[in-house]
């Protein structure tokens, strides 16, 4: 299996990078996995400039490592998203590349199984996980939960009885769900039909010119009953 590993902090050996190896560890012994883990910060990653040619081309024109990384993502079989709490929300280099992936408008994670990690000092872990969960399920993710992790300045959050357990167990959730091929539990599938069925499909297949590039990805996927 593909996993991807990609890590938001712009601290390389950080407590987020710390849980992300150790995920990584853990995963080949559950799996046959192929791992790779990617850090934004060493990306050459501009802004999104919001002029929506993405939609239509299929392809953001600005010439960096976003289309690269989306690539990735669209071929692995899992991805695991780490991200620092910064200012009660996930990392500045973690928000630019969502915004420069078109998750959710091309249904990038479908058939993928997602997991996230947030790490924080104080307070509001959970508000930066909430953001990964919303856009892994509302991409089509079939979501295995986020790990919450508080870690002190300096500290292994690893040499943490709590935060090594949580690790376990969600890696063990992880990886079941993959092998299994597991369907979207039924929150998640309502959720998820909701946001696609009511608010995306009606609204690009309105307009299906300036999609044109959305609707190609769609096909390629089999998204959506849209067919090649
Ligand atoms: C700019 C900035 C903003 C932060 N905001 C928060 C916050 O809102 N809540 C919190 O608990 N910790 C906050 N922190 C602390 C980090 O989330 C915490 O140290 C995290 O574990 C760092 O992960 P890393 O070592 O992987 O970079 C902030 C740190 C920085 C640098």
């Amino acid at each position: 299996m593909n996993v991807l590993l990609i890590n938001g902090s712009p601290r390389k050996n950080g407590a987020t990078a710390k849980i992300l190896a150790e995920i990584e560890h853990r995963l080949t012994e559950h799996i046959q996995a192929n791992c790779e883990l990617v850090n934004i910060s060493e990306l050459d990653l501009e802004f999104c400039r919001g002029c929506s040619g993405c939609y239509r081309t299929g392809a953001c024109f600005i010439p960096d490592n976003a289309e690269n990384l989306s690539g990735k993502i669209a071929r692995a079989d899992i991805v695991v998203f780490g991200s620092p709490t910064y200012v009660s929300g996930i990392s500045g280099q973690m928000k630019t590349f969502v915004d420069r992936g078109h998750f959710v408008i091309e249904q990038l994670l479908t058939d993928t199984y997602t997991l996230s990690v947030v790490t924080y000092e104080n307070a509001d872990g959970s508000s930066a996980a909430g953001i990964l969960e919303k856009l892994c399920i509302f991409s089509g993710a079939v979501h295995c939960g986020n790990i919450t992790a508080r870690v002190s300045p300096g500290q292994n959050p690893l040499a943490v009885r709590r935060i090594e357990k949580k690790v376990a167990a969600a890696v063990k959730r992880l990886s079941r769900a993959a092998l299994r091929r597991k369907k979207r539990n039924l929150v998640q599938a309502i959720i998820h039909s909701a946001v696609f069925n009511i608010g995306i499909k009606p609204f690009i297949l309105k307009k299906p010119d300036a999609y044109t590039g959305v609707l190609e990805h769609w096909k390629k996927r089999g998204i959506g009953g849209v067919s090649v």
